[in-house]
């Protein structure tokens, strides 16, 4: 069952279109740039990897809690945090087009093309650095233009609170969850009983004014992210192995949790040049997308920088005072695993994506906890109104334990092509011997249950079984809580 080689960004596109996983933005308008709507399948995946992080990261941890804060926050927290002076993307603009493009993403296109005996690092490069590399190497546009002089853009955007004019309040979208957590550090402190060392988690929207188009959902204007802050007593825990100890929990999850292949994943250290100024080390987790290995979850050691900087901004003192020694008061360090909820969706989509030629069809091969459904439920015909009941019966049952889908429609050959391309690990027929093992139990109530059976359809292998209505549910969800 080899799945190399069979994914494209095409095919993720086209299927996530065609089976209501992910749709362009606004498309009856021609589309919005960088901005894409997820459909009902892709609503549940997310609902999924939303639910599966929670779960993991704050739910089953005592030493974890989670926030929910605004899209809106106070402007001056981004002037503390760094992203009013310092969130900037290297923008070119074609001479002829006027078509405008990331330059370090231009050049690493160059070097794809034209690779160099040594090195070059093209994360963390300076405008100048930028300017020059651009100028001595001609490097051109995809439409194969010269480009004017690269300029520092800033992602953030802005937007205004009120309706005055000229009493406007200008604000952001945030371009991080993180800030919130920050912002929040005190009240958490004095509403909570949380003691160092201990993690603060939020899943929500955040926006960048991105430049780079094209590359489907992997980096859009408007996305989700779920980010951890992990603020540890530096005089008491040894960061080095703070920060391994979430490196191997990131990893758990990817791998273990959700199940995607090892091979396609792997560490990559930020150099000291691409390193944020404020981290003291960085990691990004990458993925083998079809464009090559991305990062997917970053983890950063922020150090105490940012409560520091909005001590400073704020005038409000946000150190912790050790509850065993009151005597120490400090500003506490901090780890940031962070990651994108829809980079994870993205992620899931190309793993899964498997092309069964032996059996010309196309399989989403889905974790069963991933899944946007784990059942669909097919009465074998629809004009037997007591398979159709019987079906329906099963159908309610399972939907109040599982995500279940109900397919009556064409035959039963097409429905499981249907939910091979969706992903649905189990299929459930009911059929003619589900109402005999019925009739035969109508004479004895208390064998009615023992000998309802439906057929089980195993999506990878197409392998079936019947299996009693009355254990189907804990069975099913012995597989998929694996
Ligand atoms: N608080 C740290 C932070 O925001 P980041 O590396 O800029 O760090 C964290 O973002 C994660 O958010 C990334 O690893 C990626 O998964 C996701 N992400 C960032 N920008 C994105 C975008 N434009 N579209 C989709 N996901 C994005």
């Amino acid at each position: 069952m080899t799945q190399e080689n069979q994914v494209s960004l095409e095919k993720i596109t086209s299927l996530s279109k065609r089976r209501g996983f992910v749709y362009p933005t606004s498309e009856i308008y021609g589309g919005l740039t960088s901005s894409y709507d997820y459909g009902p399948l892709g609503a549940e995946l997310l609902r999924n990897i939303r639910n599966l992080w929670w779960r993991e990261m704050i739910t089953c941890r005592e030493d974890m809690i989670g926030i929910d804060s605004q899209i809106l926050l106070h402007p001056e927290t981004w002037v503390a945090s760094g992203h009013v002076s310092a969130f900037n993307d290297p923008l070119v603009e074609d001479k002829v087009t006027h078509k405008r493009y990331r330059a370090d993403h231009l050049i690493e296109s160059w070097l794809e093309k034209n690779p160099q005996d040594e090195e070059v690092v093209v994360a963390g490069m300076g405008l100048t650095e930028i300017a020059d590399f651009i100028e001595k190497h001609k490097v051109k546009t995809p439409d194969g233009n010269d480009v004017f002089p690269p300029k520092a853009f800033n992602i953030m955007f802005q937007t205004s609170i009120g309706v005055v004019e000229g009493e406007k309040m200008p604000v952001y979208l945030r371009g991080e969850t993180a800030q919130g957590i920050f912002t929040n550090f005190s009240n958490i402190l004095n509403s909570t009983r949380v003691q160092l060392p201990f993690g603060v988690g939020q899943i929500g929207k955040s926006f960048r004014n991105e430049i780079t188009t094209g590359q489907f959902i992997f980096r859009t204007l408007e996305f989700e992210q779920a980010e951890i802050e992990y603020f540890f007593d530096p005089e008491k825990t040894d960061w080095h192995e703070l920060f391994q100890d979430w490196q191997s929990q990131m990893w758990n999850f990817i791998h273990g949790t959700l199940g995607i292949r090892e091979d396609k994943l792997r560490w990559r250290r930020h150099s000291d040049q691409e390193r944020s100024f404020y981290s003291k080390e960085t990691y990004d987790l990458e993925y083998e997308f079809p464009f090559g290995f991305k990062e997917l979850w970053g983890i950063a050691y922020r150090t105490d920088y940012d409560l520091k900087q909005h001590m400073d901004h704020s005038g409000k003192d946000l150190r912790y005072r050790d509850p065993n020694d009151p005597s120490r008061v400090f500003i506490p360090h901090v780890i940031e695993p962070a990651v994108g909820v829809n980079r994870i969706l993205m992620m899931a989509l190309c793993d899964a994506y498997w092309e069964d030629i032996a059996n010309n069809r196309i399989v989403m091969r889905f974790k069963p906890n991933l899944a946007p459904y784990k059942a669909a439920v097919f009465p074998l015909v629809k004009n037997k109104p007591e398979i159709v009941g019987k079906a329906r019966e099963v159908f309610h049952m399972l939907a109040k334990k599982m995500g279940t889908n109900w397919d009556d429609r064409g035959n039963i050959g097409k429905r499981y092509f249907y939910q091979d391309e969706i992903g649905t690990p189990f299929g459930i027929t009911i059929d003619y011997q589900t109402l005999e093992d019925d009739t035969v139990t109508v004479r004895d109530r208390d064998t009615m249950k023992q000998d309802d059976t439906v057929t089980v359809r195993d999506r990878d292998t197409m392998k079936q079984e019947r299996v009693p209505i009355h254990d189907l549910a804990d069975k099913l969800l012995g597989i998929i809580e694996e």
